[in-house]
């Protein structure tokens, strides 16, 4: 093999660290380590049972008789079905199968075929879940949950503040998801396409000067397009980004936006959001912001991979606002296969963000590897304030 071809390897060998995140992986553990969404409360009755994949584990997230959620391995123990096609009881699970019943903690509790009361030592996965602004989430590593604190976003949970959630499903590797949320420059271009939105708009197709700083949480990112036109954002480890966009019409305020990026496997990521309209909006605006949510909150561009890779076009002409957006982006990221060639590339100053990132995550992954403390990741004491351009919208 020639030295260039060597050299190539490597550099897939160091890419593959950032991508893939099963059990056994650097990356797998380190994800494990913080509390991540991984459904919308709304989907999941009372007494009702769905399957769910996080972090290449299938799971079973089920409602018990007390509304309260709970999470166990995806399959029985007895014979490996899954154990959404069960029965929920009470606040257990039965299998469908042979009725092999298991409690929150996956642990089995009963065997009707055996007459017992389940086998001691015999236990499913459990780990646990906690609802938050309209999101489920759960820690899937060993041992006991971190505090549920650095997924809080304190903006959310201000009295008069309006929330709404969305969920998209993406058929690529999650971190090109979020290398996407530490690229400002590519919303002077990817935002501009199909047809320019209120977004785009605001942000305007001048280049950035970009500068980055690590946070307590993650990253603060800044692109200074003009005096009057500077844009941040966000970053919290490992894999929520929180920007603000414009509001649906010059009226309303802006919104802020979180969204995490949860790997279902290496080849699948779902993308939870929250949006929030801060206290003090009009009537007609928070009415606005409901029916929009409504009627496209469930836009996901996923959906629509063919129509918008053949047509390009943008088909919702009402909806240019987080639709347009999400499908621009889909558009350039999943443009890139579902899991892209890093070591294919040629990075310019213009990636000092994705160059920021992939540092941030080797230094931590090295620890993991070498069996140390990670940083210890820290919700801030008070949140950003994000830039609001409410003159750029205004001149759009
Ligand atoms: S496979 Fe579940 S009880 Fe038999
Ligand atoms: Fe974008």
């Amino acid at each position: 093999m020639s030295n260039v071809d060597e050299r190539r390897q490597e550099r897939a060998r160091q890419f593959a660290r950032l991508t893939e995140t099963g059990k056994d992986t650097d990356m797998g553990k380190l994800l494990r380590q913080f509390w991540h969404p991984i459904e919308l409360s709304a989907n999941i009755d009372v007494n009702a049972a769905i399957p769910v994949k996080v972090l290449g584990e299938e799971l079973t997230l089920y409602r018990g008789a007390s509304g309260a959620l709970h999470l166990v391995g995806g399959r029985c123990a007895h014979r490996r079905t899954l154990l959404h096609t069960g029965w929920v009881v009470g606040e257990e699970i039965r299998c469908i199968y042979h009725g092999w019943q298991f409690d929150a903690d996956g642990a089995c509790v009963k065997r009707p075929a055996e007459n017992d009361t389940g086998m001691p030592r015999t236990k499913i996965a459990g780990y646990p879940v906690k609802e938050y602004q309209g999101l489920v989430f759960a820690y899937l590593g060993e041992g006991e949950a971190p505090e549920f604190e650095l997924p809080r976003k304190l903006l959310t949970e201000r009295e008069g503040a309006l929330v709404a959630n969305g969920m998209e499903r993406w058929d690529n590797n999650w971190f090109q998801q979020v290398e996407n949320s530490l690229d400002a420059v590519h919303v002077s271009f990817v935002h501009m396409a199909l047809t320019v939105g209120p977004f785009g708009q605001a942000v305007t197709a001048a280049i950035p000067e970009l500068s980055y700083e690590e946070t307590d949480a993650g990253i603060r990112q800044t692109a200074k397009r003009a005096e009057n036109n500077i844009r941040q954002s966000d970053w919290t480890f490992p894999n929520n980004n929180h920007i603000t966009v414009p509001g649906l019409t010059p009226e309303d305020p802006w919104i802020d936006t979180f969204v995490w990026m949860t790997p279902n496997d290496d080849l699948n990521t779902t993308r939870f959001m929250i949006y929030c309209m801060p206290p003090g909006a009009s009537e007609a605006s928070k009415l606005r912001f409901q029916s929009y949510f409504a009627k496209y909150g469930k836009y996901d561009p996923a959906e629509h991979h063919d129509e918008l890779f053949s047509s390009r076009t943008w088909k919702n002409p009402e909806d240019t606002y987080v639709g347009l957006t999400a499908a621009q982006d889909y558009l350039s990221i999943r443009g890139q296969e579902r899991l892209t060639k890093r070591e294919d590339e040629i990075l310019g100053k213009s990636d000092l963000g994705i160059v920021t990132l992939r540092k941030l995550f080797w230094r931590e992954l090295d620890l993991v590897r070498d069996g140390q403390a990670t940083k210890g990741w820290k919700k801030l004491p008070t949140p950003l304030e994000l830039p609001r351009q409410p003159g750029a919208q205004a001149a759009a």
